[in-house]
This record gives C-alpha cells, sequence and structure tokens, in this order.
C-alpha cells in the first residue's frame, strides 16, 4: 500500500497523524534508531499491560489475515496472540494448500482477496521479495514475517528487543553469529538493524558454503561496523556479549549431500559455554535441531526462551502501530 501516513481507505477512528499509521513493514531499512527506540517503548508498554490485565481492548473490531504460505510455530502464533491480546480477531490462513491457492491464485490477487476481510495483512512466503510484491498490491498494511532467505523484520526488532531488555544496551557490543549466515534471514535482518549502532562489532562464524551473504555484509560495511569471517567459535567465544546461534536451514539446501556435509557443524552445550563470559547472552530464533544441547537451557545466558516471548510484546507494538492505535 502507499507509505503514505494519510491513506484514504483505511478506516476511521486512528491517529491518521501517527508516524506509522497505515504502513507497510517489509525491510529493516525502514528502522532508524529513534523508530526502534520509539517500538521497544511500545512492546514496554504492551509488556506492562499484559502483565497487568492480560488482554484489553485497543484494537477491538480489527481484524489480521495471517497468512503463511511457509511453515511457522512462533511467528503465526505469535501474531495470533498479539492480535487477540489487543482485543481484535484473526483470519489463520496456514494451510495455503487449504486455500485458492491450491487452486493456482497469484499472490497480488490473495491479498486483494484477503484485504476485503482485513484491516492489516502478516505474510510469509518462500520467494525473496513477495512482501514488496503484497505490499504493491494492497491497500491495507502488510507486515512481512519472513520472505524466502531475504528478510525477517519482526523477528530482527524482537532480537534486538530482546537484547536491550537483557543486556540493557544496544551499543558497545560484540556479537558472533553462528551457523547458517547464508540462508538464515533472520541473521541477514538482524546484521544490518545492528549496524545502527555504535562500537558494534559482527563475528560470523559458520561453514565455507554457508557464509554472510557479500551484499549484507556490503551494507554493514558502508556503516562502518567491523565485520570478520571465522570457522572456529573458540577464536571469537571469550570476547561475544550475544552468540546469536542459528539452524542449518536442510529445506533450502538444493544438494542433500551439502546439507549432509555441514548439519551438526556447531553444538552449543555446557562444556563449549565454559569458554564464554557469564554476563553474555545466547540467543537463536528457534526451532532448533540439535545446534544448542538442551543440557543448556537451564543456564541463565540461555535467552532463547525469553527471546520468543519478547516478540509477543513487539508484534503487538507493531499491530498497534500501523493501525494508528499506538
Ligand atoms: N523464529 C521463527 O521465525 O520461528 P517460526 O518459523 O516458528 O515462525
Amino acid at each position: 500500500m502507499p507509505t503514505s501516513s494519510t491513506n484514504p481507505h483505511l478506516p476511521f477512528g486512528e491517529n491518521k497523524n501517527a508516524e506509522w499509521y497505515g504502513k507497510d513493514i517489509i525491510s529493516v531499512k525502514q528502522f532508524k534508531r529513534e523508530d526502534l527506540e520509539y517500538v521497544f517503548g511500545v512492546a514496554h508498554e504492551m509488556r506492562g499491560m499484559v502483565e497487568r490485565i492480560g488482554t484489553f481492548d485497543l484494537l477491538k473490531g480489527k481484524i489480521l489475515a495471517n497468512l503463511f504460505y511457509e511453515p511457522s510455530t512462533r511467528t503465526s502464533s505469535s501474531f495470533t496472540a498479539a492480535m487477540e491480546r489487543l482485543g481484535g480477531s484473526v483470519i489463520p490462513i496456514n494451510e495455503v494448500k487449504y486455500s485458492s491457492v491450491s487452486k493456482g491464485e497469484s499472490l497480488p490477487d490473495t491479498i486483494r482477496t484477503l484485504e476485503c476481510y482485513a484491516d492489516v495483512i502478516v505474510l510469509r512466503h518462500p520467494e525473496t521479495g513477495s512482501a514488496a510484491i503484497a505490499a504493491k498490491a494492497a491497500r491495507k498494511p502488510v507486515i512481512n514475517a519472513g520472505d524466502g532467505v531475504g528478510e525477517h523484520p519482526t523477528q530482527a526488532l524482537l532480537d534486538t528487543f530482546t537484547i536491550m531488555e537483557e543486556l540493557g544496551r544496544l551499543d558497545n557490543l560484540n556479537v558472533t553469529m553462528l551457523g547458517d549466515l547464508k540462508y538464515g534471514r533472520t541473521v541477514h535482518s538482524l546484521a544490518r538493524l545492528l549496524s545502527q549502532f555504535s562500537n558494534i562489532k559482527l563475528n560470523y562464524v559458520s561453514p565455507e558454503i554457508l557464509r554472510m551473504p557479500k551484499e549484507v555484509m556490503d551494507e554493514v560495511a558502508e556503516k562502518g561496523v567491523p565485520q570478520a569471517e571465522f570457522n572456529s567459535l573458540e577464536q571469537v567465544l571469550p570476547q561475544t556479549d550475544v552468540l546469536y546461534v542459528t539452524r542449518v536451514q536442510k529445506e533450502r539446501f538444493e544438494d542433500p549431500a551439502d546439507y549432509e556435509k555441514v548439519k551438526g557443524a556447531y553444538v552449543i552445550d555446557p562444556d563449549v559455554m565454559k569458554a564464554a563470559k557469564q554476563d553474555m547472552i545466547v540467543m537463536h530464533p528457534l526451532p532448533r535441531v540439535g545446534e544448542i544441547s538442551p543440557d543448556f537451557d537451564d543456564d541463565p545466558r540461555a535467552a532463547y526462551f525469553r527471546q520468543m516471548e519478547y516478540g509477543l510484546y513487539v508484534r503487538m507494538a507493531l499491530l498497534a502501530m500501523v493501525l494508528g492505535k499506538a
């Protein structure tokens, strides 16, 4: 939809002068540092409201279409929970094979259909750029919930919110990203977002065939952020403030033999973590498939389950913002 805050097609009753009213959320490139501070402020409020009263009526009468062409547990259910905590309701399309997509309906036509019934559309799709295509077709706000190996902006927002809540800062951080950095859209978005902060150092630890894409590294380098690539975690773990672990994504490999070569390349367990600081955190967008041992889950540095909960508050904030209620 148009990124203007005066979209005439959106319903009355919202603050149309609010900066994020009616906007799509497609990429982290839309978020400057002051925008992040605003999102985090609203997310804080949401957290307090959920803790105090659970569910409230900020978005009563609003409808979210949750359109997922790829599997999801966290993103799909946290957007549903976010809308329902805010008093709104949800059209869930988690299995597109049961929708008219299976009859060959195009993405733009599916979006045009859903916006007849909903006020905001959340989209996960296997193709990079699909969220931008959907946003172009839509008059209502579209939120990118992951487009292929492109971006996962709401995950990066909840990741940075997690770092802020857990460590109290987003400047002066040594961040190590580990695992599948080629296909992992969450690390692409997070590296871009963190590059806005001061005195950030990014370490990329991965097998040779799963390196961080050059396009992402070039964008980060333009912001003057030092980046370095490693094969082994031991080289950087002792200095790391945030260890961001990712799953090797079997479903993205063209040749299954390549997956077999790199699966299980890195495993975080209590023994490995002896080399890390005590005042650091371990994050993971989840799901995990063996790259973090459950034996580490009770360590206070294991922030990945808390990270999922922060996602609820951030997604509540984003829904309220694009619907003019924040
Ligand atoms: N982190 C994340 O995107 O998880 P889901 O695939 O379960 O949504």
